[in-house]
């Protein structure tokens, strides 16, 4: 069997939403300081819908896929909604991702939620901390 599904070879080759938004009103990014990749995800948010996301990878084919296909997953919905993508709904969407990959999906899941925090805090919206996570305690990554 592949190593790699169709859907991820997909992603990988055709990302989509690749590229920055110049007035985004929230941008995340993260890191995984084991292996060093990093994603940015930038959003334009319109009435608490995500009209638009764009993300730049700098790292494997899993995360450029997991990018990928998060943000399809989050685009045009409410903020409510993206704030509930999980890694695992990101990698069922790619039909899997090899064990030793699934923290590229955490990767997504981190840089959409930081995302969205960082929307929350430059509009001065009040939020439910609990709903982000302290990235830097988690391990899996460190938020700059
Ligand atoms: Fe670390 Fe893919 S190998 S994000």
């Amino acid at each position: 069997m592949a190593l790699y599904s169709e859907k991820v070879m997909d992603h990988f080759r055709h990302p989509r939403n690749v590229g920055i938004i110049e007035d985004a009103d929230g941008i995340g990014e993260v890191g995984n300081p084991v292996c060093g990749d990093i994603m940015k995800i930038y959003l334009k948010i319109e009435k608490d819908i995500i009209s638009d996301v764009k993300f730049e990878t700098f790292g494997c084919g899993s995360a450029i896929a997991s990018s990928s296909m998060a943000t399809e997953l989050i685009k045009g919905k409410p903020i409510s909604q993206a704030l509930q993508l999980t890694n695992k709904a990101v990698t069922e969407a790619l039909d899997g991702l090899p064990a030793h990959k699934l923290h590229c999906s955490v990767l997504a899941e981190e840089a959409i939620k930081s995302a969205i925090k960082d929307y929350y805090d430059k509009h001065q919206i009040a939020y439910d901390h609990s709903q982000f996570p302290d990235c830097k305690s988690c391990g899996h990554c460190c938020e700059e």
